[in-house]
């Protein structure tokens, strides 16, 4: 038990850590800073295709862009030919990243069709010679993220999970849906629970948490070694300071104000435009804004307006203008 708290804290650099989990098109280095800012213990790139990396695509460099303040980060890949796995790892170890997770859970039928992703979990002695050449390639802790199996008929995570660990894995992170539930459906924190028992290395539940007491819960009910949140982050930073708080037996912070929500999502769409220019950073800062907005006064009509914005000028005129008094 000792020996396995120490293992959590030199891979995550916390004993329990809250991790944000990689949503690709979502949790890029701007947002990752701000939730590292309100209590994320740990971040995780975007996945990123060893392939593309492979072939220098122009669009897979920007997602490795991290910042020594949000350490610890670790960088996602995803890919099906060991080799290419492993040399693509090396090349991006030095990066400034604490471990390298490496995707098997991914639904996505595009990833999926070319043996990637979750398919992975069809091919469990494929899985495991990915984490063998990854391994033997980097000297970073290797990390995989997996779902409970490919469908209903063929829910493997246990088997699973104990060919990784055999085949070198330093932690796991267990989704708890199959592919073909994709986000559908409750996670099933038992079958978690159940991969939890059956492997010495540390184990991360994930799966929604929305809140400090669907963190406390899915701590208890799975006995996990650390927890991860992504969908709940959305617009919504603040959920890892309620986490930290309940996870501490602290009293609940208060909801974010209206006035909390525009400052944040202004400085999320500032640091947004730092890093990819204003052209991109306001546009993808659209889909951010409706999150951040949602439930506040007039916010499906100012959806509408956002999608209009092409400037960070623009944007926080619109905001003081629909929100001028909070
Ligand atoms: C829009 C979106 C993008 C995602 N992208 C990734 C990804 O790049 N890598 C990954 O491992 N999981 C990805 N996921 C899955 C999440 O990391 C997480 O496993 C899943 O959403 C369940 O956790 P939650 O209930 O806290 O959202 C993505 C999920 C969403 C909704």
């Amino acid at each position: 038990m000792i020996n396995r708290k120490n293992r959590v804290e030199e891979i995550y650099g916390s004993t329990f850590p809250v991790i944000l989990g990689p949503m690709a098109g979502v949790t890029d280095l701007a947002f990752r800073l701000l939730c590292r800012e309100q209590g994320c213990d740990v971040t995780v790139t975007e996945m990123i295709s060893a392939k593309a990396l492979y072939y220098g695509n122009k669009n897979t460099i920007p997602l490795l862009l991290t910042d020594e303040r949000e350490a610890p980060v670790g960088v996602q890949i995803f890919g099906s030919e060991p080799e290419l796995m492993g040399e693509m790892a090396h090349k991006i170890e030095d990066r400034g990243f604490a471990f390298i997770d490496i995707n098997m859970g991914c639904p996505v039928p595009k990833i999926v069709n070319n043996h990637e992703g979750s398919a992975l979990m069809k091919q469990p002695e494929l899985a495991g010679r990915i984490v063998r050449e990854v391994k033997k390639a980097v000297s970073l802790p290797v990390t995989v993220k997996f779902r409970l199996g490919f469908d209903e008929e063929h829910r493997n995570a246990v088997e699973f999970a104990k060919t990784l660990e055999e085949s070198g894995a330093d932690a796991l992170t267990v989704h708890g849906r199959t592919r073909e539930q994709y986000y559908s459906g409750k996670a099933d924190w038992d079958a978690i629970r159940q991969v939890k028992e059956v492997v010495s290395v540390p184990v991360i539940a994930n799966g929604d948490v929305y809140s400090g007491a669907d963190a406390l819960a899915i701590r208890e009910h799975t006995g996990c070694d650390g927890i991860m949140v992504a969908r709940g982050s959305k617009g919504n930073p603040w959920i890892f300071r309620e986490i930290r708080a309940a996870l501490r037996g602290e009293p609940q912070p208060p909801e974010p104000t209206a006035r909390e929500r525009v400052d944040m999502l202004l400085r999320h769409a500032a640091l947004c435009v730092e890093y990819k220019g204003e052209y991109t950073g306001i546009r993808e800062m659209r889909k951010h804004a409706a999150w951040y907005t949602m439930g506040l006064r007039g916010s499906s009509r100012l959806r509408q307006e956002v999608n209009q914005v092409t400037t960070l000028a623009q944007l926080e005129d619109l905001l003081r203008e629909y929100y001028p008094e909070d």
